[in-house]
């Protein structure tokens, strides 16, 4: 019994020698130490030994089980030491490789001409204020002193969602909103970029929807002079030192005297060329001295105080600043159109 022990010991460890993967280590440890393994199945004859055997036999035994299963042991760390080393060398990171830019959106023009206009008049010390793009009679029209019978309220231009109530057609109403919120300090200075909407069939130059950005300056003696003054800063930020403004008489309901502000060409410099179609100037913008009954509804005394305001389209600015002749480009989401202004 002891030889048999002895010579499966050695078979054992001559194919444990052998086996180069983990699946035939287990195959031979059920083999040799399983339950209905070579062991057990030696050790049944165990029974027909004199007592006084049995301790040495059992010893050996012992011996065979615990030299088996180190060698089993061993293997089975250096396979999975061996495994671990092939992962990590098959997992490892190339850092020289060229990475894969991921694509970077940029800020869509409209946005950017808005930021623009922002940041020119922050400069100036002018402070953002917002309102709804859902407005009331009231506020649209009536406190603007637009009166009933006026074509801006016609079905046409408006989208009314009941009688008193409707989506802006202009940022003016945000005028008035500003001036209650001031309680009657001065001097206000506050410009609103926002939505609008009217009632128009969509084609190169006509938006249901575009954006505006509205201006005001209240307090004690602002004249004229201050707003054309604030326009040529506004329009030479925006289109270059070299240009200058002229202003036409107009009318808006809101102001008194009104007035449409052009600027000169960049394009052609005055010249004359398609972009201004020969006239050497570019319309951009409404102004004009707030309208005394304004001013009240604002909640402020025109004897005391007076103010200019201006109104232009960001769509209007845009296009003239890049050159572009469709509106539509704005809100096509064309990816192609869009990439131009990253880098600008
Ligand atoms: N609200 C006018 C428009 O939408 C523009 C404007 C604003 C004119 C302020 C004068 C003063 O056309």
């Amino acid at each position: 019994m002891k030889e048999r022990l002895e010579a499966m010991k050695a078979e054992a460890l001559g194919r444990l020698a052998e086996a180069s993967d983990p699946g035939r280590l287990n195959e031979l440890r059920v083999h040799y130490l399983g339950k209905k393994g070579q062991l057990t199945e030696i050790l049944r004859g165990m029974g027909s030994l004199p007592p006084e055997e049995r301790p040495e036999i059992g010893r050996i035994a012992n011996e065979v089980r615990a030299a088996i299963e180190a060698v089993i042991a061993e293997k089975q760390a250096r396979f999975e030491r061996e495994e671990t080393a092939a992962r990590l060398e098959a997992e490892t990171i190339d850092v020289t490789l060229p990475g894969r830019a991921p694509r970077i959106g940029a800020v869509h023009p409209l946005m950017k001409v808005q930021q623009e206009i922002e940041d020119i008049f922050l400069g100036m010390g002018y402070a953002i204020a917002e309102g709804p793009e859902v407005e009331t009679d009231f506020f649209n029209f009536e406190a603007l002193n637009i009166p009933k019978n006026h074509p801006a309220r016609d079905m046409q231009d408006t989208f009314y969602i009941t009688d008193e109530i409707l989506l802006r057609t202009h940022t003016s109403p945000v005028q008035i909103r500003a001036m209650r919120a001031a309680g009657g300090r001065t001097p206000l200075k506050i410009i609103c970029p926002g939505k609008v909407f009217r009632r128009d069939d969509d084609d190169a130059t006509h938006s249901f929807m575009f954006h505006q950005v509205e201006g005001l300056v209240v307090g004690p003696n602002i004249r004229m002079s201050d707003m054309l003054g604030t326009l040529l800063q506004f329009a030479r930020a925006m289109f270059g030192p070299q240009v200058t403004i002229r202003q036409r008489p107009s009318f808006f309901p809101f102001v008194e005297p009104g007035a449409e502000v052009d600027v000169s060409c960049a394009q052609c410099g005055g010249e004359g060329c398609r972009m201004c179609k020969g006239t050497g100037w570019l319309e951009i913008l409404g102004c004009g001295m707030v309208h005394p009954r304004v001013l009240e509804h604002g909640g402020y005394d025109p004897k005391e105080v007076t103010g200019f305001a201006f109104g232009m389209g960001i769509e209007r600015i845009a296009l003239l600043k890049y050159g572009i002749d469709d509106i539509r480009l704005f809100y096509g989401g064309d990816v192609r159109f869009l990439r131009q202004f990253a880098k600008m």
